[in-house]
């Protein structure tokens, strides 16, 4: 399973590149807000620095929802970097825009995606990737789990090449559970990922053995 950041802190990209598990960065307009980078061309040199610090794909979304918009945008961020994996929403127009660069042979991750339906239609328009959002679907009291096995069965069901790539995780469990279903990456928080480093028993562990070694010395 690949390891993907959903953040655009640099700080945090370094630190999970550092750690030699990370396989890719996802950024969304509400990340990139958070950093306070604001502005296209501001949004642009931000994603080449991002492509500086990790060796694989980053996903660089793009903010038109009109067809020949999102075509503009997906061809410039493009450009940046053979990494950029070009970020389209799950509307109809999105559908479109990912068969034109399934065709022009850019790579596409479809986002927000929130049923086998989305999922569908986005592997049928040549998607990459796509997400589908566990954490808001748990929020509104929906089973965000159930969507990524859904989505297994029927990518498996027809052989599609098209990877999952869970979004909006939470918690450490999330990721656990996604790696039992089968998702073929997960995009989590800096904190969810160096959360599954943790165990009372290895600390403990830890300690016994390097109190031993003291009193063998
Ligand atoms: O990058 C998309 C997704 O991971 C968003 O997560 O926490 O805003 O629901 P969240």
């Amino acid at each position: 399973m690949k390891f993907f950041i959903d953040t655009a802190n640099l700080d945090q990209i370094t630190e999970a590149q550092n750690l030699g598990i990370l396989d890719g960065v996802t950024t969304n307009p509400s990340l990139m807000a958070k950093e306070g980078i604001t502005g296209n061309s501001n949004i642009f040199n931000h994603y080449k620095k991002i492509c500086e610090i990790v060796d694989g794909d980053v996903s660089a979304e793009v903010i038109s929802t009109e067809f020949n918009g999102m075509v503009e945008e997906g061809n410039h961020l493009s450009k940046i970097s053979d990494q950029i994996v070009v970020k389209i929403p799950m509307t109809k127009n999105g559908v479109k825009a990912l068969k034109y660069f399934s065709n022009n042979n850019i790579k596409t991750n479809c986002t927000l995606i929130f049923s086998p339906g989305q999922a569908l239609l986005a592997a049928k328009a040549g998607a990459d990737y796509v997400s589908p959002f566990i954490g808001r679907l748990d929020d509104i009291t929906s089973d965000g789990l159930s969507l990524i096995s859904e989505i297994r069965q029927v990518f498996d069901n027809y052989n599609f090449k098209t990877e999952i790539l869970s979004a909006s995780i939470r918690h450490n469990m999330h990721i656990i559970d996604c790696a039992k279903i089968g998702s073929d990456v997960v995009t989590a928080p800096l904190s969810s990922i160096v959360g599954l480093l943790n165990h009372p028993l290895t600390d403990s562990g830890l300690k016994k053995f390097l109190d031993d070694h003291k009193k063998g010395n």
